[in-house]
């Protein structure tokens, strides 16, 4: 549609069908309840209310949207199309690994191309729009939602942004296959005060913009089409009500002329925040903030007419947020064809094929992290040499996939054993070993089902097990309900009863390989001392079972790489690389000092950001520069060779960090500026160069003038964020 005809458009709606548009309801009020991503509140319509919204979340499916749509266009006065959103965040049918784990792949392309295929399946079920990427900086543990990012480093997590939006977006969303992409949750979402979900954020607004804005900025300047509101407050303000983020930040500084859609029922919650009176005055709030779309609650519905009606809010308002809903419809190009992609066809050809169960393996795969390897354990032999012992609530797990994988089944989920078998069918046992709780235990999301046996039977007969294997691989790991939304822990060690199995197993053998199944960073500084190899292996989605065969029988070596770090104890977090330097640095060394860090445990983590191990060792050269000295406009090249020491052809991943050695402020210790992974044959060496400009050197200085200033840095280049080889330049005026 052209548009002055959307503008025509716009002129002959009443104000009931416009504020209708800025209404989104989830597909309950539509006869679907099967996926509920909020409180049910007390949102109460009309038939006719109903018949007017624009958009509806959580339901899918080609012939069920396409009926969906059919009589909604019959019974609206002006027959706008509904739009279709949902919660697609690692794949529609075929699930991909939670973000997290798509973040330790260092391989944005790849993440690309998972959100190319979860896009192809969304739109075949009649979806227009996905509630992804979600690309809140992440560094603290405790809160559930961390799975959902990809992960605690800025540059990173807007390589991933951008990749994550050119994936489901692609040339044009009217296109084929195509979907919209909305970024959430603005902002700052995940840094709640205590790690506890939908708590006060207070940061700075240096914070806010060098370290909490940069990937929403990568996902705008991507062309995302939305941006979702944060639940928290900044500083005290809900983002849902908070005109200086919305319209000063947001709109003006980032430049995101897009529909801004609330977080679920976050509009009417600004009541329960205690800044609104009344749904009313929430509404107003929203609505002058610029909040386009209210998802699921009753507060634009039921007051916007009367605010405009008694001159409160300007119709001018109204019309700003509607233009934009009708822009992105047209944009889909929903006025030419209201069903879009939708396709039974084309859902029975391309959903969970050949080819997107093949990706999905290769992002798992890629995905893994070994941390540790020793006596190299790992890989397996798949020949029958030695018998090999798989336990723990994992062993024989198909639900390997993340907690808002909505379509996932473990029907269609390959789990350890069979991925196992696939490779190897002599000499391997499977046991349960032990339930994924303690008999009893009540926790979110866990069906304890029908223990047919008692725990000590579970034991014994592991044990045993374990006694008469060459190797014993454990499959231990947090609930899947235990992470994601509304799932902060303050406990983020492995169930007890899952370590019991594993001291137990320890006594009796003491060649254990642990595979750990995870929606956050979990303090195993136990299980380390008790495992000769620990392969992290998140939430790795459909093809999870055959993805981990690939890797602990060696066809595929580990190539991860923590997008997140993991803390040694609960206490540290958060916790992430680019702390910023203190007056009294810590020392590890002197017993007692008046030093920065904790008496009882060291500052650093367990395993760092960046940190991953391959079945092959790698050295990294001194760093050259090409010169000593950068001025702006020009660039420095720092070039290092790498090369594979090792017996086996492997990835690694060369990692650039920088530290601004002086500043108007106080600078972090080193930041991430590039990467690189590379994939060396033994004995292959490869010259890896990254280039060096002002550009990566800015920052918001004393006076929030954001420049990069004269001065001293170093360059740190290696294989994770503790990197050694250093080198340095000055940056002149
Ligand atoms: C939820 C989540 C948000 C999701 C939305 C719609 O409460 O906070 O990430 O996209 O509701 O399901």
């Amino acid at each position: 549609m052209t548009q002055d005809n959307l503008r025509k458009l716009l002129n002959d709606m009443s104000l009931d069908e416009k504020i209708g548009q800025l209404i989104q309801l989830d597909a309950r009020f539509f006869g679907d309840a099967k996926m509920v991503t909020g409180p049910t509140g007390n949102v109460e319509l009309t038939q006719d209310q109903i018949n007017y919204v624009g958009s509806v979340l959580s339901t899918s499916g080609a012939s069920t949207l396409k009926k969906l749509q059919k009589e909604y266009m019959e019974k609206h006065p002006h027959h706008i199309p509904l739009l279709f959103m949902m919660d697609i965040i690692n794949g529609y049918h075929t699930i991909f690994p939670i973000p997290l784990a798509q973040g330790c792949t260092f391989e944005p392309e790849l993440v690309k191309k998972a959100a190319q295929i979860a896009a192809k399946e969304s739109t075949a079920a009649g979806l227009h729009i996905t509630f992804s990427p979600m690309v809140d900086l992440v560094r603290d543990a405790r809160w559930g939602r961390v799975m959902e990012s990809t992960g605690e480093d800025v540059y990173l997590n807007s390589c991933y942004a951008k990749a994550m939006v050119e994936g489901y977006q692609g040339d044009g969303l009217h296109k084929k296959g195509n979907m919209g992409a909305c970024l959430k949750h603005f902002a700052a979402y995940g840094y709640p005060t205590g790690g506890r979900e939908y708590d006060n954020v207070e940061l700075s607004e240096r914070t806010l913009f060098e370290d909490y804005l940069p990937a929403y900025e990568a996902a705008i300047k991507a062309g995302c089409s939305m941006t979702m509101t944060s639940f928290n407050t900044i500083n005290r303000i809900p983002s849902t009500g908070n005109r200086w983020l919305m319209r000063d930040v947001l709109r003006e500084k980032m430049k995101f002329d897009g529909v801004l859609i609330s977080d679920y029922a976050a509009v009417e919650e600004m009541v329960t925040h205690g800044i609104a009176m009344d749904k009313k005055e929430a509404a107003r709030l929203a609505i002058e903030a610029g909040v386009d779309i209210d998802m699921m609650s009753a507060a634009y519905l039921g007051e916007l007419k009367t605010l405009v009606q008694e001159g409160e809010i300007s119709i001018d308002l109204i019309d700003e947020s509607v233009m934009r809903v009708l822009q992105l419809k047209n944009d889909l190009g929903l006025f030419e064809n209201p069903y879009k992609d939708a396709c039974e066809e084309d859902e029975k050809n391309i959903i969970l094929c050949d080819e997107h169960r093949r990706l999905a393996r290769k992002v798992a795969a890629a995905s893994l992290v070994l941390l540790k390897n020793e006596e190299e354990l790992l890989p397996l032999p798949k020949e029958s040499e030695g018998s090999i012992a798989f336990m723990g609530p994992y062993a024989m797990n198909h639900e390997l996939y993340g907690s808002w994988s909505w379509l996932g089944t473990k029907e269609t989920t390959v789990d350890i054993r069979t991925g196992v078998l696939a490779k190897r069918s002599e000499k391997v046992e499977f046991y349960d070993g032990c339930p994924m709780y303690r008999p009893g235990t009540r926790a979110r999301g866990y069906e304890e089902g029908n223990l047919h046996k008692t725990l000590d039977q579970y034991f014994e007969e592991a044990v045993e097990g374990a006694k008469s294997a060459k190797t014993v691989v454990m499959c231990l790991g947090e609930h899947r309900a235990q992470t994601g939304e509304a799932t902060s822990r303050t406990d983020i060690t492995i169930p007890e009863v899952q370590m019991e199995l594993l001291r137990k197993v320890h006594e009796v053998n003491e060649n254990i390989v642990t595979i750990i199944f995870n929606g956050r960073p979990l303090d195993i500084t136990e299980l380390e001392k008790l495992s000769k190899s620990i392969l992290v292996a998140w939430m790795p989605g459909t093809e999870g079972g055959n993805a981990i065969a690939d890797v602990i029988f060696g066809d595929v070596s580990p190539s991860g790489k923590l997008s997140m770090c993991f803390p040694r104890a609960v206490g540290q977090t958060p916790i992430y690389y680019s702390q910023f330097r203190t007056g009294r640095p810590s020392s590890p060394n002197a017993d007692f000092n008046f030093a920065n860090g904790y008496i009882d445990q060291p500052v650093t983590p367990l395993y760092p950001f960046g940190y991953g191990l391959s079945y092959s060792e790698f050295t990294c050269s001194n760093i050259t520069l090409n010169q000593a000295e950068l001025v702006k406009g020009d660039k420095i090249t720092a070039t290092v060779t790498v090369t594979n020491t090792g017996k086996r052809k492997a990835s690694e991943t060369v990692q650039m960090y920088i530290q601004d050695v002086f500043g108007s402020v106080v600078r972090p210790l080193r930041e991430l500026k590039a990467f690189e992974k590379i994939q060396l044959q033994p004995g292959e060496e490869k010259e890896i160069t990254f280039e060096i400009n002002e550009e990566m050197l800015r920052f918001y200085t004393v006076d929030m003038s954001f420049k990069a200033e004269p001065g001293k840095f170093r360059v740190y280049i290696g294989f994770d964020s503790d990197a050694k080889e250093m080198a340095e330049f000055v940056l002149n005026k």
